[in-house]
């Protein structure tokens, strides 16, 4: 009962942007300044985390020799790592009381196979909802950055199918795409510019965070 009560109230807090606009060193920032909190804190990345999710992860950043993938088998595979990873940890973790943060959501097939592979957007939704079983994140914070600099900041060992294999102008359509869904949806969203200097950025994030998790109590 002390834990649960130590806990406060659960958050699904999930992490979008451009590749490279620094979202991992933001979220690990966030998840120490929370535990040292006292708050359960358990962070998720997509796609993967899970053992059947890590398998879909490696077909679709083309781990051990890429493999080509059509635009609409790409959003059913991240949405297969997505319903086990939404059944498996975060429904467990945010019924525990805990803070969930991930590193990319939904929002990401929204962006890259919407957006970016000109999927229909409403049909992805639908999709989406399906492999979700309706879950959404409480805050999204986007780390806005433009596609050529988040591109710039990644080194060439680093990069994904995704960044290697697009080019410019589909990573343009991807920064864009995470704008207008800000725009759309401003009560779960917020924007915040990733070139800031890392630790003005990680206060500005644990402030936003500060603020959800008390209105939430
Ligand atoms: P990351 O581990 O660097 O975030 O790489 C994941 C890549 O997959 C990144 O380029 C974005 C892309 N992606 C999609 O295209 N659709 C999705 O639903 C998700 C979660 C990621």
């Amino acid at each position: 009962v002390a834990a649960s009560n130590e806990a406060g109230s659960s958050m699904f807090i999930s992490f979008e942007g451009p590749d490279g606009s620094g979202k991992s060193t933001q979220i690990a920032l966030l998840a120490e300044q929370l535990r040292s909190a006292g708050r359960e804190v358990v962070t998720v990345r997509e796609p993967g985390g899970t053992p059947a999710g890590e398998k879909i992860r490696a077909i679709l950043l083309g781990e051990g020799g890429a493999v080509p993938v059509d635009p609409r088998a790409d959003a059913l595979l991240f949405n297969a790592s997505r319903a086990q990873l939404v059944a498996d940890v975060i429904e467990p973790a945010l019924a525990r009381g805990a803070v969930v943060i991930a590193d990319r959501f939904a929002d990401s097939t929204l962006a890259y196979q919407g957006y970016g592979s000109g999927l229909p957007v409403e049909e992805l939704r639908g999709m989406i909802r399906f492999a979700t079983a309706g879950r959404t994140p409480d805050l999204t914070l986007l780390l806005d950055l433009s596609a050529e600099r988040g591109l710039a900041r990644k080194s060439g060992s680093n990069r994904t199918r995704f960044e290697e294999g697009f080019d410019a102008a589909f990573h343009e359509r991807v920064a864009t795409g995470f704008r207008s869904l800000a725009a759309a949806e401003p009560a779960r969203w917020r924007v915040l510019d990733a070139s800031a200097e890392q630790g003005a950025l990680a206060a500005e994030i644990a402030q936003i965070v500060h603020v959800a998790l008390s209105a939430k109590r």
